[in-house]
This record gives C-alpha cells, sequence and structure tokens, in this order.
C-alpha cells in the first residue's frame, strides 16, 4: 500500500451538510484543519446562495448543491461513496434525511440541535424557531442536543447535551448567541469522540 493510499485509508472522511450561514461548519473546518485523523472533504448544501457554500469555495472544499428529487431518490450515495465519506455532519441542514442515507450510513449521521429534546423539536423547529419557542414558554433553562439521525426528525439516540440559563432578559437574539457558543465550543469535540481510525 503505497503512502497516497495508506494516507487515504487512515483519515477519517467528513461530509458536512448545511443549508445556511455556516458558523458551525467554519468552526468544524477550523479544529480539523491541521488534523491528521480526519478531514472535511466535502459540503453539501440545498441553498446555492448559501454562506456555506461561500466556506467551500474560500477553504477550497468539494462542494454538491442537492436537487430535491435526485436527493430523495438516491441520496447523492455514490457521491458520498466516491469521496468515501466516514461520518456525515450537519450543521443546519433543512431537508429531512431520506432513508436511503439513514440506511447506509447508519449511526454514521449525527446533528446539533438548539435545544434540549425531545423538548423543542420535531418538523419546523429549527434556528430562530426554536430560541422564539424557547423565550415564549418562559424557560429559565435551554440548550444544545447532539444526536444521530434516524428516519424520523429530531428523534436519534442522543449523544451529548448541555445546558444554559436563559435570563428574564433574554430574547431569541441573544438565546442565539449563548447557544451558537455552546455549539461551537462542543460539536467539534463530539466530533472527534466518534472518529474511529
Ligand atoms: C445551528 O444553530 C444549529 O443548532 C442548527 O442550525 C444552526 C446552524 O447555524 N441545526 P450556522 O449556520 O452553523 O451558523
Amino acid at each position: 500500500m503505497n503512502a497516497d493510499e495508506t494516507i487515504n485509508k487512515v483519515v477519517f472522511h467528513i461530509a458536512i451538510f448545511a443549508s445556511g450561514t455556516g458558523t458551525n461548519t467554519q468552526n468544524i473546518i477550523d479544529h480539523f484543519r491541521n488534523s491528521p485523523k480526519a478531514k472535511i472533504v466535502l459540503i453539501v448544501s440545498n441553498n446555492p446562495s448559501s454562506g456555506v457554500l461561500q466556506i467551500a469555495k474560500k477553504e477550497n472544499i468539494s462542494y454538491l448543491v442537492t436537487e430535491r428529487k435526485k436527493f430523495y431518490e438516491d441520496g447523492y450515495l455514490a457521491e458520498l461513496k466516491e469521496f468515501k465519506i466516514d461520518l456525515i455532519v450537519l450543521a443546519g441542514f433543512l431537508w429531512k434525511i431520506p432513508s436511503i442515507l439513514t440506511k447506509n450510513y447508519s449511526n454514521k449521521i449525527i446533528n446539533i440541535h438548539p435545544a434540549l429534546l425531545p423538548k423543542f423539536g420535531g418538523k419546523g423547529m429549527y434556528g430562530n424557531f426554536v430560541h422564539e419557542a424557547v423565550i415564549t414558554n418562559k424557560e429559565t433553562e435551554n440548550g444544545i442536543t447532539i444526536h444521530y439521525i434516524d428516519e424520523i426528525y429530531d428523534h436519534g439516540k442522543i449523544i451529548f447535551q448541555i445546558k444554559c440559563k436563559v435570563d428574564e432578559s433574554d430574547t431569541a437574539e441573544t438565546l442565539s448567541k449563548k447557544i451558537h457558543a455552546l455549539e461551537h465550543e462542543h460539536y467539534p469535540i463530539i466530533i472527534e469522540t466518534l472518529i474511529k481510525s
């Protein structure tokens, strides 16, 4: 096995799926930039004008923009196999993952949710909708959940949760900042724990 194959074999290939700004995507790229163990090799987005695709171009990482019909027919499985993807990291990806992917990447797709699942989860509960619901409900705490993806929205086995206080003075905006800080602090570390050499 030549050096190149050895490198390919050793390095754990990660694909990030995202639809929005991409602060988590940038944070994960930064974390693994010089990692000998893992490499972000592909960025997938359903939104051609997303910030996350700008990040892919800036970081010179391969990317693909999903087309709904194909995504729900074949899940871009051939493309993911071509990149030898070992782990799919969802970082604000708004489309439900099709069963062709949950079956072929069982326990290899993870997601981060800006609340303490099962609270404030399910279809339509993403981004600011979650923060608004937490504030409206006058919750005194919230947090983040990192979990495996299965066939049901925000339902897979929980890997990690951490809480933060919600103050009376908090708004959806200030809460969002607290949540993003927790996400940036913990998501890369949890991904590290899932890397199998
Ligand atoms: C994060 O808040 C995450 O909890 C949710 O989508 C958001 C993505 O934010 N799943 P960003 O695009 O990474 O800034």
